[in-house]
């Protein structure tokens, strides 16, 4: 429940407000408006647009070079770039090409369950939702064992909150999900010096792996540059790892609150694919989408937006929008697929997440594993969720096996 967004949903679609992250913007909350925002080709998002937009806002941001460089990828751009870059990596995604990797995230998950059992108590996050997508990610770019750990802190730095406040900053003291800017400068130089090294060793011995797909990616004679390829990867490496962690641990403590539909789905593991369209529903691991900008003036539900203003879409608030959902504020296994359209967890229109598929098998396998060996699991103490304008997620899940 998003008692905030119910509030303004009832005085209308779209509301100009100020982000926790001190930019002001127009904050789309209703899932009808939210769609057609997400599919306007006159709201954009290059960063090239955006820049110079947030930097009127917010004087005083900057980046180093290479930083930006990472940040240039293909959900910072429009099209032509944008259809360029993803035409290249969609064929590494299809739900084909990811149904692959499916006896392999089976033996992850049979194996950090066989780490598992025997504690008396685990965190569900940091033992079993953080490493399979982490560890796919890792095989897909062919990251050694030993350098999984440290690329994992860079990544968590990089999407890691400042501690705004005095209650923040004692937090932040002891938590891995905070990181002053500076942190996360210094950690995006590291992550772009480590995948730069990373492609210069693939390129010398090329195999079927997804980076070897990327660094031969190939349209009709076109190719990824190099730091195109850098920027893709740092993008995978962060929306493919950060986001998934969220929907499996998200699910799990669904699961863990509502016996009810922890022993439904024990029983009927046939029904966990229309549960995790649920959860995604539910508690989305992306709260906001990525800011947009208009790149023209732009009527929206009949409020007219001046060129170069922020655009952000809730994708919570439009997926508990009760004019798209009968009963947005429970969990309802079905009523995502009986909505039409569908809920906006992964998005909408041309930046849609690549990712989908991988995500829904990795969760997919997540589940069905566990609820299969342990059917009796209960929580041991209070969660706590990170500290993330952007990222709905449980920094730990502390459980009880049996
Ligand atoms: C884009 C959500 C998993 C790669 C997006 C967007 C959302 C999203 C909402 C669009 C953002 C916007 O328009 O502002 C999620 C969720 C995931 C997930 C909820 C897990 C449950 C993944 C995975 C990968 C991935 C596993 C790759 C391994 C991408 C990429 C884009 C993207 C590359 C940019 C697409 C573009 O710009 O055309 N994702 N994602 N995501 N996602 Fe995911």
């Amino acid at each position: 429940p998003h008692p905030v967004y119910d509030e303004l949903r009832k005085q209308g679609p779209i509301h100009h407000v100020l982000l926790p992250n001190g930019l002001t913007a127009w904050l789309v909350v209703d899932y009808r408006l939210a769609r057609e925002v997400l599919a306007d080709d006159r709201i954009k998002k290059s960063a090239a647009g955006l820049a110079p937009i947030t930097t009127r806002l917010r004087p005083g941001d900057s980046y180093t070079s290479v930083s930006q460089d990472l940040w240039e990828h293909m959900l910072s751009s429009d099209p032509p770039d944008h259809t360029r870059l993803r035409r290249l990596v969609t064929k590494g995604f299809t739900a084909r090409t990811v149904e692959l990797l499916h006896p392999r995230i089976d033996a992850l998950a049979d194996q950090l369950l066989d780490d598992m059992a025997g504690k008396s108590e685990v965190d569900l996050i940091a033992d079993y939702a953080l490493p399979i997508p982490m560890t796919v990610i890792c095989e897909l770019f062919g990251v050694p064992e030993a350098d999984r750990a440290r690329f994992r802190e860079l990544s968590t730095t990089m999407t890691s909150s400042s501690a705004e406040n005095a209650e923040d900053q004692e937090a932040a003291a002891n938590s891995p999900f905070y990181a002053t800017a500076a942190e996360r400068g210094a950690a995006s130089v590291e992550l772009a010096t480590y995948l730069i090294g990373l492609v210069a060793e693939r390129s010398k011995d090329l195999g079927e792996d997804l980076l070897s797909q990327l660094i031969m990616a190939n349209h009709e004679g076109d190719k990824l540059s190099d730091r195109e390829l850098i920027a893709m990867l740092f993008l995978i490496l962060v929306a493919g790892h950060e986001t998934t962690v969220n929907l499996i641990g998200n699910g799990l403590f669904a699961m863990l609150r509502d016996r009810v539909l922890y022993e439904d789905l024990t029983r009927s593991p046939e029904r966990i694919p229309a549960a995790i369209e649920e959860f995604l529903r539910y508690e989305g691991p992306v709260h906001l989408a990525t800011l947009r900008y208009t790149a023209e003036p732009v009527t929206l539900a009949g409020i007219e937006i001046p060129a170069e203003e922020l655009v952000s879409v809730s994708l919570a608030a439009a997926d508990h929008d009760p004019s798209q959902f009968e009963h947005p504020d429970t969990i309802e296994i079905g009523q995502t697929g009986k909505s039409k359209g569908g809920h906006l967890a992964f998005g909408h229109g041309i930046h849609y997440c690549v990712g989908a598929p991988l995500a829904r098998l990795e969760a997919k396998v997540a589940f069905e594993k566990i609820l299969a060996r342990y059917p009796n699991m209960k929580m041991a103490g209070d969660v706590q969720w990170r500290p993330s304008t952007f990222l709905r997620g449980l920094q730990t899940l502390p459980t009880v096996l049996d």
